[in-house]
């Protein structure tokens, strides 16, 4: 592209605060151009199976934070969870992410037999755990049991940031060891982090980007924050539409091989936000298999799209919604690009 260097930390602050319409498509053009080099045009589809809304946690953002009497809680058990799988796979996916708040009834031994499940039926199929901060040798567990992917958002790379999104028992340099583990240990790892939340500064945003060249994970997940009424957050503004683009191209250019989520965050702001995202260097969609029974309670934010929706109503109206930006639907597993680490011990690694 040429006209977009990145090189300098000031040139990055530019791009993240600026105003300007002009600028802001041509980092768009131009993180698109990127992901066309590196996957074409080709969106991957990953199934998002939430299956537990308790948590121990106390995230000052988040609508299922522990505090939150008002959550009407929820755990699938391992039938309904495999039975989302089989919806999953019958509408063609290849990758399951299985997702939920940091849920203590859900032990390491509850766990590891609920992959052991899912790997049993589906060899060949890629397992995403996005089930929070566990031990280093909890990791390893489930990975030998079959997981191969994780997702865990460092959510800001700010020290005091993140401090002033949490609570004191959670820290910021504990999230950065778990995903150095993960990524050690041989997952693909998601890291990733919200626009907008309360605190944020420019700074913080272009420290989410240098650490994220420093951790070179294989997905990033960005969205935007958005308050849920019942947080001590909910009543903050949320982040903007036009910010969060900006970071998704920026993630884009710095991070080429990276897999980009366009979130379903963006699409709750904007109707048009996962397209918009698709075309600021987006890649992936993570449409929701979970029991319409239970979706509305999986209630981060307030507002969130597709609660009412059955997993193939998703699953058809996002490829619809693809194919009409001129991308190409794409069931297999995506893999990432980005290289992972070979792991030390036998396990279930990506082929
Ligand atoms: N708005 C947007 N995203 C949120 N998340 C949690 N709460 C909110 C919110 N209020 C994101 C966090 C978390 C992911 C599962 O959802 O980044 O890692
Ligand atoms: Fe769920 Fe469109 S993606 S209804």
């Amino acid at each position: 592209m040429g006209i977009i260097d990145l090189s300098r930390d000031a040139a990055i602050l530019h791009y993240i605060t600026t105003d300007d319409p002009a600028e802001a498509a041509a980092l768009y053009a131009a993180a698109r151009e990127v992901r066309e080099e590196q996957y074409g045009r080709d969106v991957y589809f990953r199934g998002l199976i939430e299956f537990t809304n308790y948590c121990k946690n106390d995230c000052y953002y988040c609508g299922i934070r522990h505090g939150n009497r008002n959550a009407e809680r929820y755990r699938l058990t391992t039938e309904q969870i495999l039975y989302c799988c089989q919806m999953g796979d019958m509408l063609g996916y290849r990758s399951f992410v299985l997702q939920g708040g940091e849920d203590p009834w859900f032990t390491d031994d509850r766990i590891t037999e609920m992959v052991e499940a899912i790997r049993r039926k589906y060899p060949e199929h890629a397992i995403t755990l996005s089930i929070g901060e566990r031990k280093r040798e909890s990791y390893e567990r489930f990975f030998r049991a079959g997981a191969n992917r994780y997702l865990l958002r460092h959510e800001t790379a700010n020290d005091e940031h993140y401090r002033k999104l949490h609570p004191a028992v959670l820290s910021l340099v504990e999230r950065k060891d778990c995903l150095f583990a993960l990524r050690d240990i041989g997952y693909q790892v998601g890291a990733g982090f919200m626009v907008g939340t309360p605190y944020q500064t420019p700074e913080c945003l272009l420290e989410d980007l240098r650490f994220l060249e420093e951790l070179d994970p294989h997905m990033v997940g960005i969205g935007p924050f958005i308050p849920q009424g019942d947080t001590p957050f909910g009543s903050r503004p949320g982040g903007s539409l036009e910010q969060t683009l900006r970071m998704l191209a920026l993630t884009r250019l710095l991070l080429p091989k990276t897999l980009l989520p366009a979130t379903t965050a963006l699409g709750t702001i904007n109707p048009l936000g996962r397209e918009l995202g698709l075309l600021a260097g987006a890649n992936v969609v993570m449409p929701n298999l979970s029991p319409k029974a239970v979706r509305k309670l999986y209630a981060l934010y307030d507002n969130k799209i597709c609660t009412g929706d059955e997993a193939a109503e998703c699953r058809f109206c996002m490829e619809g919604r693809i194919r009409d930006y001129g991308f190409i639907p794409e069931m297999s597993r995506g893999d990432s690009r980005v290289e992972f680490a070979v792991p030390a011990f036998k396990g279930s690694p990506d082929p």
